[in-house]
């Protein structure tokens, strides 16, 4: 099976839970992409979505699918996101398409968050991807300095500015067997306004390929 049919199988898979008359969280990339064409069959049983990047925006604004402010919203029942890693506890690393800062807060807001992926995308420990961390320009150098000080190698991702105007250093050579604290400890650098790290707040549900996945720990 192609990678591209593993991830609309999961896409079509996460259609299922949405609630008629609910706002849907939608996050970023190829496979959430599937999911927004689905959602547009959709659209009249939906109050509308919370969309995690122009890109998405966009995309559910062409297909007719109204795009609602998280503040006039408060929380949103369902999020639905793909991820570039997934763990045996559905700790994630996000961001590969530079979307992350969004997406954790629409996260941070649902009441469920279900990640859709497909198989290559799971792994043992977090790391292999590249872990984005999304920083305020003048922050680049300081940042990157503070990254190579708990072990990674920054990678800053030139030509890419994020919706909200920051840049992208990936960070290669991580072995993540500490998701959560490493998530609290680049949080605490100075400039960087989000981690890719999607650990203290993990997806509920993974479906993998079209296939719920159960929780390992
Ligand atoms: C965007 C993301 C995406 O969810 C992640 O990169 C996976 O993308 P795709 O579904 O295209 O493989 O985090 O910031």
């Amino acid at each position: 099976m192609s990678k591209d049919h593993e991830k609309r199988l999961s896409a079509e898979k996460a259609l299922a839970y949405v609630e008629k008359g609910s706002v849907v969280g939608v996050g970023t990339g190829s496979t959430v992409a599937f999911f927004i064409d689905g959602l547009a069959d959709l659209r009249h049983d939906i109050e509308g979505a919370v969309s995690s990047s122009e890109q998405s925006t966009a995309r559910l604004r062409a297909l007719g699918i109204p795009v609602l402010d998280l503040n006039a919203v408060g929380t949103v029942p369902l999020y639905v996101d793909g991820a570039d890693e997934c763990d045996p506890g559905n700790r994630l690393i996000k961001g590969g398409g530079a979307a992350l800062t969004r997406e954790k807060i629409i996260a941070e807001a649902a009441d469920r968050f279900v990640c859709v992926i497909d198989a290559a995308k799971q792994v043992d420990v977090l790391g292999r991807f590249p872990l984005p961390v999304e920083v305020v320009p003048m922050a680049r150098s300081l940042v990157a300095r503070a990254l190579v000080g708990i072990g990674g190698q920054p990678v800053w991702r030139e030509g890419v500015t994020t919706d909200n105007g920051n840049w992208i250093l990936d960070v290669h050579h991580l072995r993540i067997v500490d998701p959560v604290g490493l998530e609290a400890r680049i949080n605490q650098i100075p400039g960087v306004v989000s981690v890719g790290l999607f650990a203290r707040r993990a997806a509920d549900e993974v479906i993998v390929a079209g296939q719920v996945r159960s929780v390992a720990m």
